[in-house]
């Protein structure tokens, strides 16, 4: 089973990617909802969150693990790396090799939470792999409870984003990393704000879905220790309607979320 887990139901995008790139393999969801959001919270608290939800789903039987949420990926992964004896995934390494490799002005714009973007990891890892491009990072912390009240269209939401994407589109940027969970559910004002010929956004759910899809093919042998064809589960460690309205949007139907 591929193990995936998020402070609530936004890592479902990556979930919802994961099926549609590799639908023969199981998912095993867990999302924090009674602990979300980690994006103000502090490193110590996300680690140790962090910990226990991956032994929650490496004791349901996963085998491989996706952190889906860029709060926990950006301070935990080192640590569950070295905790855990399984291959562990996260949106932020993948998302970075794409934009490095997308931007043709070298000006790469970053959104995210706000441990995400103090955790200053996306200009560390482009950086790293570029140092003459200008990484140009901006917390948007009021987007997650937006997506979560189901305003995606609503004018206040535009509102906000147009604020908070003024001082990128100055920037210049050609490439924008959509840096958390949420930010796909509002690609579309995204993309209309920022201008679609002139910006490329990138879905970190996307390309964390294609570099797994890569490793098992890769990795024919592993591949086939991950249990095949049974019905994904879906665990949450708090229920509330607005998960479930979240959930819906995110697949397009209706998923069972499991209180435990
Ligand atoms: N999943 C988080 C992320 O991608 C967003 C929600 C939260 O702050 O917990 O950063």
């Amino acid at each position: 089973m591929i193990g995936i887990f998020d402070s609530g139901v936004g890592g479902m995008t990556v979930a919802r990617a994961v099926e549609t790139l590799l639908p023969d393999n199981q998912i095993i969801y867990y999302g924090d909802l009674d602990r979300t959001p980690y994006g103000n919270k502090s490193p110590e608290a996300i680690i140790e969150y962090s910990i226990g939800n991956t032994e929650f789903l490496l004791g349901h039987g996963a085998k491989i693990i996706i952190i889906a949420c860029n709060s926990a990926a950006s301070v935990a992964s080192d640590i569950l790396r070295q905790t855990f004896a399984v291959p562990i995934f996260e949106v932020i390494t993948p998302a970075v090799e794409r934009a490095v490799a997308s931007t043709v002005t070298g000006n790469i714009g970053v959104m995210g939470t706000r441990a995400t973007i103090r955790s200053g990891i996306y200009d560390q890892k482009i950086i790293e792999q570029a140092p003459e491009f200008h990484v140009f990072s901006k917390a948007c912390p009021l987007l997650v409870p937006l997506v979560e009240e189901g305003w995606i269209d609503a004018r206040e939401t535009k509102m906000i984003l147009r604020k908070y994407l003024a001082p990128l589109k100055q920037k210049q940027i050609d490439t924008l990393v959509l840096g958390c969970t949420h930010y796909p559910l509002l690609k579309d004002l995204i993309r209309h704000r920022m201008g679609k010929n002139r910006v490329r956004l990138i879905d970190s759910s996307i390309e964390v879905a294609l570099t797994l899809k890569v490793y098992l093919s890769e990795n024919p042998d592993f591949g086939k220790t991950l249990q095949h064809g049974s019905q994904n589960k879906y665990f949450v460690s708090d229920l509330t309607k607005a998960a479930v309205a979240t959930a819906e949007k995110i697949f397009g139907r209706h998923i069972d979320l499991e209180k435990v």
